[in-house]
């Protein structure tokens, strides 16, 4: 039986997914899986039997994930569960950049007691017209989940798109549409694009990288779109290349003080992934991966430990190490095996920077002394007999 503990409201066609062997508790000390959405866990303490955090979304700000990996904590997120509903409301940015429908809506709210209102729509409605995105260069910045499919979306959109991430992964340019033309370099995104949208990591080298050098490459009058990450871009230089004339509009989906309420900031309350199709898909990839991990030892969507897949164990046991990338330790934990009279029938060893992982499938089932002796092994971080 394993237990579970929700530290912020996850959709319940995920929990659901847990099988008659998972039970809720409120306790977070006895829980083995900890799901989890905005809440901070940077002081929190972690209990030793617990070997998942499953963060029902993308971004992974709010956890420990060094801390988690020396405790041999595993971390998972939802990569593109939520990319769908942050790609529809990037198009609502465009839109409502390019025309003044709050505008329009807010005149509409003014004149409810006016009886010529549908006279006088017509007269007023000069003042909220704008343009067209059909046509327009628009470039996507980061081509992961949401990048790839904003991208695909405006070519069917008829804009000409620019994609570029140095970055990009096998799947993404699989993906990928023939239509978006592959950039590899920012400055040509900057100097071409008319609406510019960002969709990377919040990183140290992506902190701050809209700014005024990167303003100053830009068309007069681009309109810029952050639904990634509010510290991608910087507030204040912001306000000056508005000031300036140089970015007509800029539409993020992360409120700060600096921007709340500024002309030609269209600013909405981090409404990306709020839909009810993006919290369900992120609770049942959370549940999927934890149940993976726990009953089968496979890692999917790891951002602390690398990607590790053995399917079903059908052996007779399957034994999971979590120890650190140092040389050696594969030498000693086989010879552990060796030592006990137990045969290895197969195995995988995958690392990632820091930190590695080793699944081990066995012909005889693990005994206790053999578990106690790889735990002493130095650099082991965690044990775990699955079967
Ligand atoms: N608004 C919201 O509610 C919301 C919801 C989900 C995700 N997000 C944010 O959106 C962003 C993208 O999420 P995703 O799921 O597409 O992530 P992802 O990991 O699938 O894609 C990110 C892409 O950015 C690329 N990249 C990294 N550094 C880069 C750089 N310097 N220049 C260009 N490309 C670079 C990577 O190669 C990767 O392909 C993240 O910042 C995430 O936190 C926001």
């Amino acid at each position: 039986m394993f237990q579970y503990h929700c530290l912020n409201p996850i959709a319940n066609v995920g929990l659901e997914l847990f099988s008659q062997e998972y039970q809720k508790t409120d306790d977070i000390k006895e829980a083995q899986a900890v799901l989890v959405r905005s809440a901070a866990m940077h002081e929190m303490e972690l209990p030793d039997n617990l070997y998942a955090i499953a963060r029902a979304g993308a971004g992974v700000n709010n956890i420990p994930l060094e801390k988690c990996a020396q405790q041999g904590i595993v971390v998972f997120n939802t990569p593109g569960a939520n990319a769908n509903g942050v790609k529809e409301l990037v198009f609502a940015g465009m839109l409502l950049a390019s025309r003044d429908i709050t505008g329009g809506i807010n005149w509409v709210l003014e004149n409810t007691e006016n009886e010529n209102i549908s006279k006088d729509a017509e007269k007023a409605k000069n003042a909220f017209a704008g343009c067209e995105i059909a046509r327009k260069k628009l470039g996507v910045i980061g081509l992961g989940a949401i990048g790839v499919r904003v991208a695909n979306a405006a070519t069917h959109l008829g804009m000409e798109v620019y994609g570029y991430d140095p970055f990009i992964s096998v799947n993404a340019a699989w993906s990928l549409s023939r239509s978006v033309k592959h950039i590899n370099n920012l400055e040509e995104i900057y100097r071409e694009c008319d609406y510019i949208t960002i969709h990377v990591p919040l990183v140290e080298d992506t902190k701050k990288m809209l700014n005024k050098e990167a303003f100053a490459q830009m068309k007069d009058g681009v309109v810029i779109l952050n639904f990634a990450r509010a510290l991608l871009a910087d507030d204040e230089d912001i306000l000056a290349a508005i000031e300036e004339g140089k970015i007509k509009k800029y539409v993020t989906d992360f409120p700060t003080s600096v921007l709340a309420g500024k002309e030609n900031c269209i600013v909405i309350p981090h409404l990306g992934a709020s839909t009810e199709e993006s919290e369900d898909n992120c609770a049942m990839m959370a549940v999927e991966e934890v149940r993976d991990y726990l009953e089968n030892g496979n890692i999917r969507n790891s951002v602390n430990f690398p990607r590790c897949d053995m399917g079903v164990c059908s052996g007779a046991g399957r034994v999971a190490i979590l120890h650190k990338n140092v040389k050696g330790i594969i030498g000693k934990y086989t010879a552990v095996m060796g030592e006990n009279n137990i045969n290895i029938s197969d195995m995988t060893n995958k690392s990632r920077g820091d930190f590695a992982y080793s699944l081990l499938d066995i012909d005889s089932p693990v005994t206790e002394a053999a578990i106690e002796q790889l735990k002493k092994i130095d650099s082991v971080l965690k044990v775990r007999v699955i079967k």
